[in-house]
């Protein structure tokens, strides 16, 4: 059974040693509490990857004061027991300490344009702590290849441009959303609605999907985006988002580029996130 690597030391050298061999490394960065949408992204990698690294860690930097970094759940046992059984090759489980080892630490400043929309309006200062951490991750593993979610998809974009902005040498793959039966994306947060508010959740994907349909018929955005707010309100959501944005910049959607829609509504103690492709 995978056991869990703690020591930074020790992380580099195994990493190194299979880079020497000429094998590739893949790195799936996580918080942990592993359900199918994470386990697809390790199966993923192993297609195009001689060896999978996992990373279990729930960073601080990016929960606000009020958010729900101390309830997030922690599975560790479980984890490891999932990811020996996909054949991952190291779970890299860093502490507080490793990873932030400065009294006060140097942080990545996410540019405003992608940062500060969407998810970083609700959750100022969120993706600064995504990219110092995600950063802070690929120094250490120093992987050939990453991936990443659409399931967050202003994170996935932000990823790409860290990449791009600092010139680091890493392959970003993505996978598209794993979704429940229902359509409910996957989310570790899934476990804060109750048994009710789990029977109404279908209604955010249920709501991007009749949204993206009647944008590709070329309906009205302001009215569309009312109904949307008014639906998710009926169910019992109270929404926080819902845009129509470029799918390469989050800026204003252009005829013939790629386009996306994306929502966020709390339902009970749980926010939930999702998006959908737009054909327009
Ligand atoms: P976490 O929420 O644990 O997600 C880890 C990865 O799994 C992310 O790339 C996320 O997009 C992906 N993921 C989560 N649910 C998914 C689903 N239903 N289908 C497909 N992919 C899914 O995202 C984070 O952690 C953190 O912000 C992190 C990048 C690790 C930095 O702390």
């Amino acid at each position: 059974k995978l056991g869990p690597t703690h020591d930074l030391a020790e992380l580099r050298r195994t990493i190194r040693s299979w880079q020497a061999d000429g094998q590739r490394v893949g790195f799936v960065p996580t918080m942990g509490n592993l359900h199918a949408g994470h386990l697809a992204l390790v199966d993923r990698l192993r297609k195009s990857c001689d060896r999978v690294v996992t990373s279990i860690f729930v960073n601080p930097t990016q929960f606000g004061p009020n958010e729900d970094f101390a309830a997030y759940p922690r599975t560790l046992e479980a984890d490891l027991a999932a990811l020996t059984e996909l054949g991952a090759d190291l779970a890299w489980v860093p502490s507080v300490e490793t990873m932030y080892p400065l009294a006060e630490s140097f942080m990545v400043r996410a540019p405003k344009a992608l940062a500060d929309t969407l998810c970083g309006a609700d959750r100022p200062g969120h993706f600064d702590g995504v990219a110092s951490v995600v950063l802070r991750l690929f120094l250490q593993v120093a992987p050939d290849a990453a991936i990443f979610g659409e399931k967050d998809f202003q994170q996935l974009l932000i990823i790409r441009e860290l990449v791009r902005d600092y010139a680091l040498d890493i392959d970003i793959e993505s996978l598209p959303t794993v979704r429940e039966v229902d359509g409910l994306a996957m989310s570790s947060r899934n476990q804060y609605l109750s048994a009710e508010e789990r029977a109404r959740a279908p209604a955010l994907h249920a709501v991007l999907r009749e949204t993206a349909a009647a944008l590709a018929e070329g309906d009205d955005w302001a009215t569309l985006q009312r109904r949307g707010f008014e639906r998710l309100s009926d169910a019992g959501f109270e929404p926080q988002y819902l845009e129509w944005r470029s799918a390469e910049t989050l800026g204003v959607p252009e005829a013939g580029r790629p386009q996306r829609l994306l929502a966020a509504a709390r339902l009970g103690k749980a926010r939930l996130i999702d998006n959908l492709a737009v054909d327009a």
